[in-house]
């Protein structure tokens, strides 16, 4: 899949139908250089700063938590449909325990701006580097999102990312459809 750099808004309505239809997978690398993806249904892509960046937010009961924790870096992708299966494996089983992109079947590469993986065939793909994180707190969450999200605490920590470098193929977005 060829892919071009593009502004960090472009293909954004397609990006984010395909982060609420099937997910998209936020990567690291671990502190042993092994690649991990863990698919996200939340996270918002804006400006702050005068930069563009990508909100991610991951649980610290997440491996993904101590991958970005050590390397303050992560890429957001977006998978296609024939990667559905992929996105629930990455949604259910952790790297802590095992290669997960081998048992998804997942293909991966090292990053051109960040030390993080890139997952081969993703239409759409985002660069990050973390300039900030914050953790959620209950005492400032409305009781719906703290009865709805929160019954086993383990609040997110957001990640700010910014976005270093924003690639996609020809028609991404009909790739994501
Ligand atoms: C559709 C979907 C969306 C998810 N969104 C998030 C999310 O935004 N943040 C989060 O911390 N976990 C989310 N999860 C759960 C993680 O993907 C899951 O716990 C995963 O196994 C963690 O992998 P890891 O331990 O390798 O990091 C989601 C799971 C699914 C199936």
């Amino acid at each position: 899949m060829t892919m071009s750099r593009i502004s960090f808004t472009e293909h954004y309505a397609a990006v984010m139908e395909t982060m609420t239809k099937r997910g998209l997978l936020l990567c690291a690398y671990d502190a042993k250089g092994k690649p991990n993806a863990m698919t996200i249904g939340w996270g918002a892509v804006g400006s702050i700063w005068g930069i563009p960046v990508w909100m991610v937010l991951v649980r610290p009961s997440r491996y993904t938590f101590e991958c970005i924790e050590h390397t303050g870096c992560f890429t957001v992708n977006a998978p296609t449909e024939d990667m559905s299966s992929a996105c629930a494996m990455c949604g259910s089983r952790s790297g802590r325990d095992e290669d997960k992109l081998a048992a998804a079947g997942l293909a991966s590469h090292k990053a051109q701006h960040v030390l993080a993986p890139i997952i081969e065939h993703c239409p759409v793909v985002y660069e990050c580097q973390v300039v900030h994180s914050n953790d959620v707190l209950p005492s400032k969450l409305s009781d719906e999102i703290l009865s709805g999200a929160y019954v086993n605490g383990d609040y997110h920590r957001v990640y700010y990312g910014k976005i270093l470098n924003a690639m996609a193929a020809k028609d991404a977005s009909s790739l994501l459809k």
